[in-house]
């Protein structure tokens, strides 16, 4: 055995040095990683007993990228691209076996080799505009050499992962290997021996066909709004079918150190971190989580219907309930309905989607709950409602069944504390659409044992989405933070500024859309209603702005009644003067004298409500890390990504005062 590095080791077999990155958990091209290629590569090139090399990661993963905890340090040589220039300038063949997810840095490795075998599970993708950043290894200039400029704009300004399959039929593949991939890798490498490489830096990339490449262009842009690092790639992958190899490099090499220093990559580096910090649950560490394979779901109107769908695509069997059989009928076709509009997507298949509906039973009876792991109630947030069905659920399920609300505004433990087992009882707390965003807060009550609420992040988790645990308060996280933003909203109302106005703002600012505009989307009538049962307990010295519950009086609850903030015209929002009016009366009544707000003023006002009731949430144990809150906001309330969330703007901007 040689070694290279701490973390890179060889063995000489048949004539080939098999070089193998150990660097757990996933293989990150650390200073020591690529010490270690190095060494073997000089290695491999310099005895006469090497004849070619192999290049592959030791368990699961290829090479998980570059390391990112390095980014915040300036680079440290050896630097990568002079590594993966170094494979493929070899005179002797290197050929990549490339054992799991090959990712970033790790692509940029493999692109560079003569041939490429992977396993069936293997992996691959150019993740790094989901850092903000660019491909700094030579990923924009050599994959489009090999697949087109338009599949390689698809893969790396969307940060795409594609598996071996697909990438075998973008050819970025040479072979997919079931048996013994290292084996097979030095067999290659011998076969290799004395024919011409091929290099892929010496490929063509054909600027051809326009069409497809401005088509492939216009759709990863669309979906890039406000991020630098899309944008930026997309000018990179053109040019390598533009300008010869070295100077494509060059430019990405100062494209991804520009982009590497910048907010916006610190930004979503945060959230990258804040991710994997969100996993670790203080009190989980060693708890084994309860079992929950097979679903009970109450109540399947819009959101019970979506987490239906949810976890029929996690592969997870589901019993879903309604009051009658009419009712538990209608929620079927809601179900079928949502897979229906997988199955135009591409998302899944006919098969698929029939698979799917094997795993679905429908019930208009409780007493077919008696078989679940888990039970989540989705039926309409009332707290007498909810107790009394869980009164009803203790009777039905199994002892050491979890209960779980989906309550968004409603007090979880008033809800446990009514049932004989209160710690089987917990939060989870979706978005709608359930099937599709990603958010889940999953809510420790005072009793809710570990087991359970393990359970409860584990099954979040099963169904690929991103739980957040958070204790009890009206709201949780996100709709706590969101009242106070849009509490802040209606004080700029009265102060000067008009909806569309306060929307383009926070659109300008990277939100997909403005407050005004999402309180017509989720429609006016719930937060009427939770304002008028408020009444009564309201302190009258604070401020309270009247202005929604005027537009509510005169009938405008938003979109679906196609009048709200704004007037809706063939799918259109539209400013509405009427509105305008009964805004400028109420400052009126106030004797509020209106001035002129800017869109700086609003976003930072905004913003700073959003922070402020963030670190209440933290006092207060709700929270357990600002990144929590920010990942909140960013999966559940369209905070750009790209921003790093409330919570990290706020820090940032501290540091920038201090
Ligand atoms: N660098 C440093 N640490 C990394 C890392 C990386 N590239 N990728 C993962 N980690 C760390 C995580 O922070 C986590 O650490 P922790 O245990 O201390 O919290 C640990 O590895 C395990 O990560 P996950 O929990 O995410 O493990 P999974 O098994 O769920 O996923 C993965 C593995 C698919 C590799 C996933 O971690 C991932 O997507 N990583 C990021 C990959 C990436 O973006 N690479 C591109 C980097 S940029 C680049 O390569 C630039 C180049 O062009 C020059």
């Amino acid at each position: 055995m040689l070694a290279f590095s701490d973390t890179v080791r060889g063995r000489i077999v048949d004539g080939v040095l098999a070089i193998e990155i150990d660097h757990p958990p996933v293989n990150a091209l650390s200073i020591d990683v690529r010490a270690g290629l190095s060494a073997a590569l000089r290695r491999g090139r310099d005895t006469p007993d090497v004849d070619a090399m192999v290049i592959t990661g030791a368990g699961k993963i290829f090479i998980g990228g570059a390391d990112i905890r390095e980014f915040g340090q300036p680079p440290a040589e050896p630097i990568l691209p002079a590594i993966v220039a170094a494979i493929e300038a070899s005179a002797k063949p290197v050929v990549a076996a490339i054992n799991g997810a090959a990712l970033g840095g790790g692509l940029e490795v493999a692109l560079a080799a003569h041939r490429r075998i992977a396993m069936p599970s293997a992996t691959f993708a150019a993740p790094e505009v989901k850092l903000g950043i660019v491909p700094g290894a030579g990923g924009t200039q050599r994959l489009p050499r090999l697949i087109g400029i338009p599949a390689a704009i698809d893969l790396i300004a969307n940060g795409r992962t594609i598996g071996a399959e697909e990438a075998l039929k973008l050819d970025i593949l040479d072979r997919i290997e079931t048996g013994d991939l290292l084996a097979a890798a030095i067999g290659e490498a011998r076969a290799l021996m004395g024919k011409p490489l091929r290099r892929t830096g010496e490929c063509q990339a054909p600027a051809l066909p326009h069409e497809a490449i401005d088509t492939a262009e216009k759709k990863a842009l669309a979906r890039a709004r406000g991020q630098i690092a899309p944008r930026e790639a997309v000018r990179l992958v053109r040019l390598a079918a533009e300008r010869p190899l070295p100077e494509g490099l060059a430019e990405e090499r100062a494209t991804f150190l520009r982009l590497r220093d910048s907010e916006q990559a610190a930004a979503l580096r945060h959230v990258f971190f804040a991710e994997r910090a969100a996993a670790k649950v203080e009190g989980l560490e060693s708890v084994t989580p309860r079992d929950a394979r097979t679903i009970g779901i109450v109540g399947l109107g819009l959101m019970g219907s979506g987490i239906a769908t949810a976890v029929l695509d996690a592969g997870l069997t589901v019993i879903a309930v309604e009051q009658n059989e009419d009712a538990a009928s209608k929620g079927r076709v809601r179900i079928e309905g949502l897979l229906d509009r997988s199955l135009q997507s591409g998302r899944i298949d006919a098969a698929g989607r029939q698979e799917r509906l094997s795993r679905l039973s429908t019930s208009g009876d409780m007493t077919a709950l008696k078989d679940a792991d888990l039970i989540i109630e989705a039926v309409f947030d009332d707290l007498d409602v909810k107790t009394n069905l869980f009164q009803r659920l203790d009777d039905v399920v199994r002892p050491e069944a979890i209960l779980a609300t989906n309550t968004s505004y409603l007090d979880p433990d008033r809800i446990a504390t009514t049932t004989a087992r209160p710690e089987r009882v917990l939060g989870l707390h979706f978005f709608s659409p359930a099937n599709v965003m990603r958010l889940v807060e999953v809510v420790r009550c005072a009793r809710t044992a570990p087991d359970v609420l393990a359970a409860g992040v584990a099954f979040a988790k099963r169904l690929r989405k991103l739980p957040i645990v958070c204790g009890v308060t009206e709201g949780f996280i996100g709709n706590r933070i969101f009242s106070a933003y849009r509490r802040e909203a209606e004080f700029l109302l009265e102060d000067g500024a008009l909806p569309h106005q306060i929307d383009a703002a926070m659109e300008e600012y990277g939100f997909a859309m403005g407050p005004f505009a999402v309180f017509d989307l989720a429609g006016l009538e719930i937060a009427w209603a939770r304002r008028k049962r408020q009444a009564a307990t309201r302190d009258p010295k604070e401020r309270y702005v009247d202005i929604p519950d005027r537009l509510c009086e005169a009938g405008r609850f938003g979109q679906k009644t196609g009048r709200g903030w704004y007037l809706y015209q063939d799918g259109k929002r539209v400013i509405d003067p009427e509105v305008t009016a009964m805004i400028e009366a109420a400052r009126a009544a106030k004797g509020l004298a209106p001035r002129a707000i800017s869109a700086g003023e609003i976003t930072q006002r905004l913003l700073a409500a959003m922070a402020t009731e963030g670190t209440a949430l933290l006092s207060e144990g709700i929270a357990a890390r600002p990144s929590d809150i920010d990942l909140v906001m960013i999966n559940g309330y369209g905070f750009p990504a790209h921003k790093g969330g409330p919570m990290f703007v706020a820090e940032r901007m501290k540091e920038q005062r201090t």
